[in-house]
């Protein structure tokens, strides 16, 4: 349906700072914390509310509260490295974990895992991975949750390229795309560029 650019000061300030290839894991990770916090703001604007009625110390009035439930879906690995900042600004969100493993030669992604709460059917499931290259791996972890009876689905990414974000549109046009990048192409090897490289690799020093 629609792809968001969060192009905010704080947000490209903290990206570049991850994308360096100087920056270690432990301030990439700090990073990443801060902006997903940013994204989790932006991307819950819309929730649905109810009514709640409550006093404050001068009078009654009625005030709001959220009224869907909000699954977080990261896709492993490096999906996970947005939780934590979506979760401190949602405590009350569930989280599903799909893991994908894109191979390197075909860029063709492999399916290894999947658990996921119940109530999706009614839930806004939130789809978390800081890269969005060819979009398959966020493809096929879409298709997976809409199997399972999601219908409310975003996608999150950090940095998405122009090939992916046309491959999620295209499959899947439901599906909101946030990004805080979109970067310019993807390389012969399937890399974003500029991008940041392997996100999993950065967020848990394996490269
Ligand atoms: C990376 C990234 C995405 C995927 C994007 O994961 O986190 O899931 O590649 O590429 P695509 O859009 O072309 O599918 P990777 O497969 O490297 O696994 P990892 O998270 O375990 O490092
Ligand atoms: N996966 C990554 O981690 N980085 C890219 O640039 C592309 C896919």
């Amino acid at each position: 349906m629609s792809v968001t650019i969060l192009d905010h000061a704080l947000i490209q300030h903290k990206l570049t700072i991850m994308r360096d290839k100087n920056t270690s894991t432990y301030i990439f990770k700090q990073n990443l914390d801060e902006i997903a916090k940013l994204m989790a703001f932006e991307v819950t604007r819309h929730v649905s509310l109810k009514d709640k009625a409550i006093e404050t110390p001068v009078c009654a009035m009625l005030g709001k509260e959220m009224d869907q439930q909000i699954i977080l879906a990261p896709i492993l690995r490096a999906g996970i490295g947005l939780v934590d900042g979506f979760r401190d600004i949602i405590p009350t969100a569930k989280i599903g974990h799909i893991g994908m493993e894109r191979d390197e030669e075909t860029l063709i992604p492999r399916e290894y895992y999947a658990k996921f709460p119940k109530g999706l059917e009614d839930a806004l499931v939130i789809v978390l991975d800081p890269m969005l290259a060819t979009g398959g791996s966020a493809n096929m972890a879409i298709e997976n949750i809409k199997q399972r009876g999601a219908k409310n689905i975003q996608l999150v990414c950090l940095v998405g390229a122009p090939e992916g974000v046309k491959a999620i549109q295209e499959a899947h046009p439901d599906v909101d795309i946030t990004l805080a990048s979109l970067d310019e192409k993807l390389n012969e090897h399937g890399y974003i560029v500029p991008g940041l490289g392997d996100a999993g690799d950065r967020l848990f020093g394996t490269d």
